[in-house]
């Protein structure tokens, strides 16, 4: 061979790496909407930055006449690139290929990238669309997962790790994203089961439809395995982007600091009005997060899953922070077992990455009732109060109103090591709200002053007068921060015009905080 014969053998073999599943199959995915592997890394990645790796590894497997069937690469599309001029690496799986199964070969390139992406401090995105272990290869498909969840374990909280689905996805393709950091999911055309709607019907005779079962508003909304929802290849990707643009490329660096124009001492009127007169009266906290963050942007993360908290991140002076949220507009606020697991996922991922929490909190407590208890909302509900009492990063808290009861401990109080605490006036810190402590602390003290009552409306109307007297009586008690200020339990009560500031200020203090927890080989967090 000459060197143009060389150099035409090269091209020759890029091109059928480059063609996948061939033709047909290609076309097939555009028409279900779907970009093909090479395009989502292209889109994903900055112009001409990827530098692919193992481009002509086939897989190994004779049996069942595969030895006849090779594509180059195997389907799975592995490299490197850049992201706003940041490293990092990505797999994208080819469903055009064996529907993007994967075998030994494969899993080999990834295990590849993710010891490279380990030893340089770069996060990982894979962009999945596979049906699992390739059925063909038996017990070496499956230990090329079982590789790949290591790694995905040893990396966590080492360096982030990203998953988009975007295709129908089964087995270790669900499993390992869920020992990522977040997952991403594209509305009817991505889908998450353990295993298809076809099985489950063999051994439970459920039916069901792939959307039922495992689609983009089943996770988002009911399972929360997934943490955001996009309406097509491009949304997500471009939403990948604007996550990793809050991350750290590891746990030993800082989040990527940007230009700040939004004013440091901006203060915003409307914010002295957002809490209502009433107590009881909701309203949306995503009002004052966006009042108070740079430039209005919040970009939240599981936004459609336990909507009683919020969580997400946004920027102050420039710099990345996690913000968590409770949400009055939505079931009062109050924590349950779903919020209290979303809460401490994020705030352990933002721990891990060297991102400050800012807490807003207005909980008027745990939710009760036996669907709880038997759910087991003691023992989720410790994961949030775990979660926040083991962080070390610099920790804020806003009390905007309600802080009552365990969940007034729970959600980033002085006494769990938070850094700064502040309280709005209309701050109300207490065991509970006033008309359950009186109810109990003066049930028999009520029932007695309505003794000489002569008849049954006679007693309820004293009961009620002298129910409302207590309730007052409370509310002046402790339905305000000063109390909690007295005992150096909140820093200071703010006004809330001046939040933005404040909290500014607090973080640039707080910028070169040292805290460690006592060495162990890990916690046992109530799982
Ligand atoms: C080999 C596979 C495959 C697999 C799909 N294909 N999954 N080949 N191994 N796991 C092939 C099909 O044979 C087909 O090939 C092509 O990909 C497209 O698949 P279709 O079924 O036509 O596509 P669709 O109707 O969209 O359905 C997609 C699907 C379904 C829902 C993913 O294919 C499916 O249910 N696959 C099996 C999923 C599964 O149970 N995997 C679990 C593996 S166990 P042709 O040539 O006909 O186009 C596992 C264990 C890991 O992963 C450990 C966990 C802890």
């Amino acid at each position: 061979m000459n060197q143009e014969q060389k150099l035409a053998e090269l091209k020759r073999r890029d091109s059928l790496a480059e063609a996948g599943g061939g033709k047909e199959r290609q076309e097939r995915q555009h028409k279900e909407g779907k970009m093909s592997a090479r395009e989502r890394i292209e889109f994903l990645l900055d112009e001409n930055t990827f530098e692919e790796f193992d481009k002509m590894v086939t897989h190994k497997c004779t049996d069942f006449g595969m030895e006849q069937s090779k594509v180059f690469g195997d389907g799975f599309v592995t490299g490197y690139g850049r992201i706003e001029g940041r490293l990092v690496f990505v797999f994208a799986q080819d469903f055009t290929v064996f529907g993007g199964s994967l075998s030994e070969a494969n899993a080999a390139k990834i295990v590849k990238i993710m010891d490279t992406a380990m030893k340089v401090g770069a996060p990982v995105i894979g962009l999945n669309d596979s049906g699992g272990a390739r059925i063909q290869e038996g017990v070496m498909s499956l230990a090329g997962y079982a590789d790949i969840f290591l790694r995905n374990t040893l990396s966590s909280g080492v360096i982030p790790q990203i998953s988009a689905i975007m295709g129908p996805c089964a087995g270790g393709a669900v499993y390992s994203p869920a020992i990522t950091d977040f997952i991403f999911m594209v509305d009817h055309t991505s889908y998450m089961f353990v295993t298809g709607p076809d099985v489950i019907k063999t051994v439970t005779h459920e039916e069901v439809t792939k959307e039922q079962l495992g689609g983009a508003a089943t996770h988002n909304e009911t399972s929360g395995v997934a943490h955001f929802m996009a309406h097509d290849d491009a949304e997500c990707l471009s939403m990948v982007r604007e996550l990793f643009g809050f991350l750290p490329s590891n746990n030993l660096d800082d989040p990527p600091r940007r230009e700040c124009t939004d004013p440091i001492d901006r203060a915003d009127a409307e914010l002295a009005t957002v809490v209502p007169a009433e107590s009881n009266q909701p309203y949306d906290i995503k009002d004052v997060i966006t009042r108070v963050v740079d430039d209005g942007y919040f970009f939240e993360v599981h936004e459609h899953y336990a909507r009683n908290i919020v969580v997400g991140f946004s920027r102050l002076n420039g710099r990345p922070v996690g913000i968590v949220a409770n949400q009055p507009a939505f079931l009062a606020g109050v924590l349950d077992i779903n919020a209290s697991v979303k809460g401490a996922r994020f705030v352990r991922f933002c721990d891990a990455f060297n991102i400050p929490l800012i807490t807003f909190e207005d909980v008027p407590g745990f939710l009760p009732g036996t669907q709880q208890e038997y759910g087991g909302i003691i023992r989720h509900g410790a994961k949030l109060l775990f979660a926040f009492a083991e962080a070390t990063v610099p920790k804020i808290t806003v009390i905007t109103r309600k802080a009552y009861g365990g969940a007034y401990c729970v959600m980033s109080s002085k006494h769990i090591r938070t850094d700064v605490n502040y309280a709005w006036p209309t701050a109300e810190i207490a065991v509970m709200g006033p008309e359950g402590a009186v109810n109990v602390v003066y049930k028999r003290e009520l029932e007695r002053a309505a003794l000489s009552a002569k008849s049954e409306k006679e007693k309820a109307d004293i009961i009620a007068k002298a129910r409302n007297e207590k309730i007052e009586e409370f509310r002046e008690r402790f339905a305000n921060p000063y109390v909690a200020a007295e005992h150096g339990y909140v820093d200071a009560v703010i006004r809330p015009q001046e939040t933005r500031k404040k909290l500014i200020d607090a973080l640039e203090m707080l910028q070169t905080k040292r805290d460690k927890n006592p060495p162990k080989k890990h916690g046992n967090i109530p799982l």
